[in-house]
């Protein structure tokens, strides 16, 4: 062992002394740090030490190591320095020739950086140069990224980084190079710019807004908040901000009507937020909707509620036509503001605008329109007992309403009013209105009554035994509180009775007197035009005292008399007026035929006084019957003369198809020869309105026939309506298309044919129309022949006629020419079939079924005196008659004998 390292030495000796003793291969830098560096090394041989010669802290003796490799850290150094160093090894007291090797330590970091501009997708970064040297370089990274930092000349560094996410966090290190070693990094954090909203939705009125946005989205899902700043510095916390899904709701109040707002939103992220949204927007100011007004006749009272019940708002009320404003200061006055127009004129129509008043700034305006209203009573009201009429301001519909709730309504024209078909004597509540603006604003009330009818069918009867009057008149139509009868400067009133005919008996009067009766009817205080009647109380009572009296002496001078002149006395018993008293409906009995001519010329004795009397006698006959349908509101108008009306007993009774439709038509069945009491009709002549239903009377009746007794015009008035085609050209009445097939003209008459057709059914039928136009109205024609001559026709076109319906005859009233031909043709046929005449019965008869049938006294002489001319047939060409009546003339002629041979007596 000696032996051995003697030897080593030995070598070591000689190598020395030959050669010099070797350096370490290689040099590792196992360590570094910012001031230290740890080298290591091979170590060739376990008795070589070392020396490390250094520039800067000068040489290093290394002892010595048994280990492999030999480890050795130098230090204090510099950071970032570069060193150099010359390793030795050492054997006794040689020293190799030295192994030179440089290296560096680990760079500082940077002090700080400081962030120095952030925006959305940019942060500019900015730090001092390490050791405010040139010599080192600087790396950044960031999430996934890096980069290299240009050198600058500055001693600050300043770096844009860019492409950034905007509104993210991001996570930067910052390394300082030197060589190629960087330092441990300097780590920071920071955020660039979040982005703006896209877009604000609002939804405002006066005092409140309602702001809504999307979220803004980001990569990193972060969650931004939100603040609304507006120019006035006020910001708006949106405390009552929600988020709802990817949607912000800000809900601010308590804002200033009509104020221009301007916010901006900004949306914030850490510490940093957008660049704002900017917008701006209006509060609206609202108007008032609902405004009441009081009226008056002179005044308008205008009153609203504050607009939403607070302060915030002024009104202003203005009034177009006086021009007049006025203020209100809302916080001044109470919750309902009113304000009174007065001084105005009754039924004025007067135009505001109500304003809303924020800051000077007026609303749109609430315009509204409003109307005085009228005194009723200082109108002059026309009452009738039919209608009402009245000249009126300020009121453009009228409505009247009477106490069964029946209301008639109308509009105001110009001025004037009138309601018309009301109930006769009725009470009316008749109220005026104003229409404006799709309302009816109710102008004043004013009730009336109209005038009731007067009575009708005023008449008298015996009572009392000729001390008294039993006075009758039938119930008027409409409302008649009582009625009131005088008599002999006598009132007596009759209250309301539901009954028909009303009787009132009346004593204390003298008999065989003439008494004036008259009749009023009373509505409340409304009175009909008076009626009166002369009547006379019965003269039996005297005339039995009389009688008492003188009886013997007239016993014995009738019988005187009778003994003397039997036979006269015989034959003027039925014409002496005086024997017969003077009650409707006396039995007239049929006259033969040879009796006639006597009879005729009786009659006509004293200017034709036996004919005044027994016609005056029939003028009372019928005339109680009751004419109610002709006097219906719907009917009255269809009645061309308010006296000749029919009897609802034998009126003609229309068919009715609608609800509206009326069965009504001026026109009475009339009876005929023998049994048939419905033999024609008896018409009035058409009314423009009523030729329709004039057709249809003719269709539904089967009529194959129409008499027209008068002319379309006479002495320049319209007697009747033209109510067939003028011309060939066919006219529709109704559904019925009249054609007229031929006319006719001839002197005295017109011969027409008439086709009608019905539209509904097709049916044609085929209808002669016989028009006499040589008769004058209210009298006779110039002779008798003409009309028997075109009776004759007549009853010979009824006669071939297998089925001719009712024949309907008309003039213009319908009752006397009518009349007159009615009885012509029936009592020429009693003439030829009894060889006896009956001329009164006829009348009566006919007066039972229509008033005033054969009309006028010369009438009734002329139909007399065509019976005298039937039998007494003219001579001559003109004579000729037109139709087949031989067995008439024969007729005629016996009876003219009769006559003679009983006048020879
Ligand atoms: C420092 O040492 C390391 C590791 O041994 C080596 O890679 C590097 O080149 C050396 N640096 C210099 C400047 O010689
Ligand atoms: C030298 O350093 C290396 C690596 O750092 C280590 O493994 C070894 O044990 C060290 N040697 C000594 C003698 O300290
Ligand atoms: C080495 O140096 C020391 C002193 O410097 C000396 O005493 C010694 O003799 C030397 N050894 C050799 C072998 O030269
Ligand atoms: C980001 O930079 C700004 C400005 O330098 C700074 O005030 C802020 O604190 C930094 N933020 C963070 C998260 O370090
Ligand atoms: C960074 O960007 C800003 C503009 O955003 C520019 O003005 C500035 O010069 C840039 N700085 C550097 C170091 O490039
Ligand atoms: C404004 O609108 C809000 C929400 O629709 C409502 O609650 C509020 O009453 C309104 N305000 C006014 C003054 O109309
Ligand atoms: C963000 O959220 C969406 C859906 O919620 C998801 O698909 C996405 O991965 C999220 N992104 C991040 C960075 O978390
Ligand atoms: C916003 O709300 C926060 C907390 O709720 C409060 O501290 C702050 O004073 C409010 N700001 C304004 C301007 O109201």
């Amino acid at each position: 062992m000696i032996m051995e390292r003697v030897l080593t030495l030995v070598l070591l000796c000689v190598l020395s002394a030959w050669a010099n003793i070797p350096d370490v291969e290689k040099v590792s830098v196992i360590g570094r740090t910012e001031t230290e560096l740890t080298f290591q090394w091979k170590v060739e041989n376990s008795s070589y030490s070392y020396k490390l010669a250094t520039n800067v802290i000068g040489d290093i003796p290394i002892n010595a190591s048994e280990a492999e490799y030999l480890n050795y850290t130098v230090s204090p150094l510099s950071p970032g320095t570069n060193y150099s160093f010359t390793l030795y090894t050492v054997f006794e007291n040689y020293t190799s020739k030295g192994f030179y090797f440089s290296n560096v330590t680990t760079p500082s970091n940077v002090n700080s950086v400081s962030v120095i501009d952030r925006k959305e997708n940019q942060i500019t970064l900015q730090w001092s140069k390490v050791n405010n040297s040139n010599d080192y370089g600087y790396e950044l990274y960031w999430n996934e990224e890096n980069s290299s930092i240009p050198i600058s000349q500055t001693n600050t560094v300043e770096y844009n980084v860019t492409s950034l996410d905007a509104g993210t966090e991001y996570f930067f290190t910052l390394y300082t190079v030197f060589g190629h070693v960087m330092s441990s990094g300097y780590s920071f954090t920071n955020v660039t710019m979040p982005s703006n909203v896209q877009d604000v939705n609002v939804k405002l009125n006066d005092t409140e807004m309602i702001l809504q946005w999307d979220v803004v989205s980001n990569t990193n899902n972060n969650t931004y908040t939100y603040t609304l700043e507006n120019k006035d510095e006020l910001t708006v916390n949106c405390t009552n901000q929600t988020a709802e899904g990817n949607e912000v709701t800000c809900h601010i109040s308590d804002l200033t009507p009509a104020t221009n707002y301007s916010f901006t939103l900004y949306t914030e992220f850490a510490d940093l937020r957008s660049t704002g949204f900017k917008f701006n927007n209006i509060t609206t100011l609202s108007d008032i909707t609902e405004v009441t007004v009081n009226r008056s006749q002179t005044e308008l009272t205008i009153s609203w509620n504050k607009l939403n019940n607070n302060d915030i708002y002024n009104y202003t009320l203005k009034s177009q036509g006086e021009g007049s404003e006025k203020n209100f200061t809302g916080s001044a006055v109470g919750d309902v503001i009113t304000h009174t127009y007065s001084s105005l004129t009754p039924g004025t129509e007067h135009s505001f605008t109500l304003f809303t008043v924020v800051n000077k700034a007026f609303s749109r305006g609430f315009s509204f329109k409003n109307v005085t209203t009228l005194y009723c009573t200082s109108f002059n009201w026309t009452v009738t007992n039919s209608s009402i009429e009245a000249k009126v301001n300020g009121s453009t519909y009228v409505k009247a309403q009477n106490s069964t709730g029946s209301v008639k309504n109308g509009t105001v024209n110009q001025n004037s009013l009138t309601l018309q078909g009301l109930y006769p004597g009725g009470s009316y509540n008749v109220s005026l209105f104003y229409y404006l603006e799709s309302e009816l604003l109710p102008q004043c009330t004013h009730h009336l009554t109209l005038d009731p009818y007067s009575v009708s069918h005023l008449r008298c009867e015996y009572h009392s035994g000729g001390y008294g009057l039993a006075v009758i008149w039938d119930t008027p139509y409409g409302v008649v509180d009582r009625v009131q009868v005088d008599v002999d400067r006598k009132s007596f009133n009759k209250s309301y009775s539901s009954e028909k005919q009303i009787r009132l008996e009346i004593n204390g009067l003298q008999a065989a007197k003439k008494y004036t009766v008259t009749a009023t009817s009373f509505s409340g205080s409304r009175r009909s035009q008076t009626v009166s009647v002369n009547c006379e109380t019965d003269p039996a009572g005297v005339i039995a005292g009389v009688l008492v009296f003188f009886l013997l002496v007239i016993i014995i001078c009738v019988a005187v008399f009778a003994w003397r002149r039997y036979g006269s006395a015989k034959r003027n018993k039925m014409t002496n007026p005086l024997v017969e008293p003077k009650v409707p409906n006396k039995n007239y009995k049929p006259l033969p035929l040879n009796k006639f001519p006597e009879h005729y010329q009786n009659m006509s004795r004293d200017e034709n006084r036996g004919f005044s009397e027994e016609y005056e006698d029939l003028s009372s006959v019928g005339i109680e019957q009751s004419s109610i349908a002709a006097l219906l509101p719907e009917n009255k108008d269809k009645n061309r003369f308010s006296n000749v009306l029919a009897y609802d007993s034998s009126r003609v009774h229309l068919t009715t198809k609608d609800e509206g439709d009326s069965d009504y038509i001026n026109a009475n069945y009339m009876p005929g020869y023998g049994n048939a009491s419905r033999q024609y009709i008896a018409a009035q002549g058409p009314l423009p309105s009523t030729v329709n239903d004039f057709w249809r009377m003719v269709w539904e009746k089967g009529s194959q026939a129409i008499v027209m007794l008068t002319n379309c015009i006479e002495s320049g008035r319209v007697k009747c309506e033209q109510y067939w085609p003028l011309d060939y050209t066919p006219c529709l009445y109704g559904n019925l298309l009249v054609t007229v097939k031929s006319e006719d003209k001839l002197p005295n008459w017109t011969l027409r044919e008439f086709n009608v057709k019905n539209k509904d059914t097709s049916e044609t039928r085929t209808v002669k129309h016989f028009h006499f136009t040589a008769w004058p109205d209210h009298g006779v024609p110039a002779g008798t022949e003409e009309l028997i001559q075109f009776r004759g026709l007549i009853r010979q076109h009824i006669e071939s006629s297998f089925s001719a319906g009712l024949t309907i005859v008309h003039c213009s009233a319908g009752v006397g020419r009518t009349g007159t031909l009615i009885a012509l043709d029936v009592l020429l046929q009693q003439l030829h079939k009894e060889k006896a005449v009956g001329i009164a019965a006829f009348v009566q008869e006919m007066r039972l079924s229509r008033p005033l049938m054969v009309q006028t006294e010369s009438q009734y002489v002329f139909l007399h005196q065509c019976i005298m001319d039937s039998l007494q047939p003219k001579a001559g060409p003109k004579s000729e008659p037109l139709y087949e009546n031989s067995d008439m003339i024969y007729v005629n002629a016996i009876a003219l004998k009769e006559y003679d041979n009983q006048s020879q007596i």
